[in-house]
């Protein structure tokens, strides 16, 4: 066992209880899925004292002492009472948390998804000189894609690790054959299993903002090869010339507007049964159009792709040829674009990356399959709108213009270093480069702020994430340091010592010791036993706690491609980087109405932290 294995393994009271899926799974990827620890819900005196320890670098000395006796009347009184009603709201359940925070997270939330919760993921991209070139390469990713499903279906994926824990892989069976589905208040997920009778054997393709539905699997129960699959994709193109109804357009507004054109749109001619097509679907591609005019004409070609993938650059982009609620979409750009935008409720970044590194190997291969029998024909899903529908789609247009105009993304490869040089000074390269952030942030602002970074807790039953405040005060000595000294023993004594509070922190919230769900947890069951919010939640220093200036999140993938999100508040900064072995691929997102940020600046004094950091090394190992 290793020292954190020690620490923080937790074992289940009694074994766990395994839902319908896991009993009846053989695989190998299921294999220890039932003998996964149950989450715990942390010590409440723990909880206290590490978040008055995390708000001390963001709050005066004034609003320090006033919390810190806020957080003494809440432990003495209420905190207790609640502690305890909610280790009994766990008992009995595989995840106290999966059902509060699916619904709290993605499904009660009324803003839009796009930007604000469905990241994109930029793939490298490609040259096309024919249209040919452009669908024979959308077929052969198509492929790929059920390629991984297979595996999926089989349950021959390897058990993920983490820590030396293997981790719950319940998320991999979410991502196909998914779809958010709008409604008034709260959103429903719908999710059709390969383990339920009439499992979905289509996918849908997107062009020019005509749908189409193309079963990927011949009367043989084989997947078409590329080559059928080219076939149809040619054929559905050119019944496709002309530009649909912007229909996809509604999936980026509000989830309550959408929820009411959607009730609407049922309503008319076929609607319905295409709905039910697109939802039960194994996934959608975009075939996006080639288009010129840009919301961000300056950008560089990585930032455009970003653009492309998070929000397809606007409605004169692509923005309306897509399906924000669809968790697997696909985009295929004429201009060699390429990537997925995923809807987030069902799962985290990590299986979409392995999806994704799959499918780049799988792109990069020599495979060649044996064409399936007994295909079937494209079919066209043609909605039926009125005048009241075409008015949602006008405003959905403006909205998503005006939402997508004020996005500002840079996307950079840093080349100075990658995990090899972390690993040669013997620090966690995800420590290094979080601690390199804080350093940018206080750069770039003058003082630090409440930062996130997202834990995996998959080493529990349907587990999914909580916080790493990266923001300590170990890592404000060390921004406070690298201003005031230049001594750089000194700076890499504060440097290691930020980097360890990190990894210290780290390793107690993948450990499901982390405080920001505890706390989550405390508020929702004062609320379900019809209890007052503690004052505690009340208070403004919490508000500044989970006002996160800093959002971010590592999502590491073999191939060059990277997660890319917008920020989480008005006035902060979206964070994603894949470490590699020697550069770093990131990108970092503000908002252009606020004054006081800059993804350019960020992402320049990310670089120039990440240099200064190395020079507090200078003998270290060759790269
Ligand atoms: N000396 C030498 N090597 C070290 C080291 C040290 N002190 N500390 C770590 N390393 C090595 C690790 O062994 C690992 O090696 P590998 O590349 O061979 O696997 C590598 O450095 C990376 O480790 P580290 O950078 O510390 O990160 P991690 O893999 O522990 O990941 C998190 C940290 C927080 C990203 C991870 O725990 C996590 O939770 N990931 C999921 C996040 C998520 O869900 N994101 C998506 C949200 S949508």
């Amino acid at each position: 066992m290793t020292v954190l294995q020690r620490l923080f393994y937790c074992k289940p009271a009694k074994l766990p209880r395994m839902p319908a899926l896991q009993r009846a799974s053989k695989g190998r990827m299921f294999s220890i899925q039932a003998d996964l620890p149950r989450l715990p819900v942390p010590p409440l005196q723990q909880t206290l004292d590490k978040y008055l320890k995390t708000i001390s670098p963001i709050t005066t000395p004034e609003q320090y002492q006033k919390t810190a006796e806020i957080v003494g009347r809440f432990a003495e009184n209420e905190g207790p009472e609640l502690h305890e009603l909610l280790e009994k709201h766990a008992e009995g359940k595989d995840s106290w948390l999966a059902d509060w925070w699916l619904n709290t997270a993605y499904l009660d939330y009324r803003a839009p998804n796009v930007i604000n919760s469905n990241p994109g993921m930029v793939m490298p991209t490609q040259r096309f000189n024919s249209d040919e070139e452009w669908l024979a390469y959308a077929a052969r990713l198509i492929r790929a894609g059920i390629d991984y499903k297979q595996q999926i279906d089989n349950e021959n994926l390897e058990v993920e690790v983490l820590a030396g824990q293997p981790l719950c892989m319940i998320q991999y069976y979410k991502i196909f054959s998914t779809c958010r589905i709008p409604d008034l208040k709260r959103d429903r997920l719908v999710c059709y299993p390969p383990n339920k009778p009439n499992a979905p054997r289509h996918i849908v393709i997107i062009h020019n903002n005509q749908f189409f539905s193309l079963d990927v699997y011949g009367t043989d129960g084989r997947p078409l090869n590329e080559k059928q699959i080219h076939k149809l994709l040619s054929k559905l193109v050119s019944k496709s010339q002309t530009v649909g109804p912007p229909v996809g357009v509604l999936t980026t507004g509000n989830r309550n507007s959408w929820a009411t054109s959607h009730k609407r749109l049922a309503k008319l001619g076929n609607n319905a049964s295409h709905f039910d097509k697109i939802e039960k679907s194994i996934f959608v591609v975009c075939l996006d159009k080639p288009y010129s005019g840009t919301q961000d004409p300056g950008a560089d070609e990585f930032t455009l792709s970003a653009r492309q993938m998070l929000y397809g650059d606007g409605s004169h982009a692509c923005s309306t040829n897509r399906w924000f609620d669809k968790t697997l979409q696909f985009i295929v750009g004429r201009n060699g674009n390429i990537g997925i935008n995923y809807e987030h409720s069902p799962a985290e970044g990590p299986p979409v990356a392995s999806l994704l590194d799959h499918m780049c190997n799988y792109l990069a291969s020599e495979k060649e399959n044996e064409a399936a029998r007994g295909t079937t024909d494209i079919e066209q899903l043609e909605f039926k709108i009125d005048k009241t529908i075409e008015a949602a789609m006008e405003t959905a247009k403006t909205e998503i213009d005006l939402f997508g105009a004020d996005v500002q993304l840079t996307g950079h490869i840093f080349d100075g270093f990658g995990k090899n040089f972390a690993k040669s000074i013997k620090q966690s390269p995800d420590a290094l480069i979080q601690v390199a952030m804080q350093l940018a942030y206080y750069r770039d602002q003058g003082h630090p702020c409440a930062t996130y970074e997202s834990a995996s807790t998959r080493m529990f039953q349907l587990g999914r994430t909580d916080t790493i405040r990266s923001c300590t005060p170990a890592s404000l000595a060390f921004c406070q340091t690298m201003h005031d000294s230049s001594d750089r023993a000194v700076q890499a004594k504060a440097f290691v010592d930020a980097v360890h509070a990190h990894r210290e922190y780290t390793a107690a919230a993948v450990a499901g010791q982390g405080i920001d769900r505890h706390l989550l947890g405390l508020k929702l069951i004062a609320i379900e036993n019809g209890m007052n919010v503690p004052d505690l939640h009340m208070d403004p220093t919490y508000s500044k706690a989970f006002h996160f200036n800093l959002s971010t999140s590592q999502v590491p993938c073999k191939n060059p491609i990277v997660l890319c999100f917008g920020p989480v508040v008005p006035d902060g900064y979206g964070f994603c980087y894949n470490p590699r072995s020697n550069e770093i691929i990131f990108v970092v997102s503000a908002f252009k109405n606020c004054d006081k940020t800059d993804s350019q600046n960020l992402t320049n004094r990310l670089c120039e932290s990440l240099m200064d950091i190395k020079a507090l090394f200078p003998t270290s190992a060759k790269l």
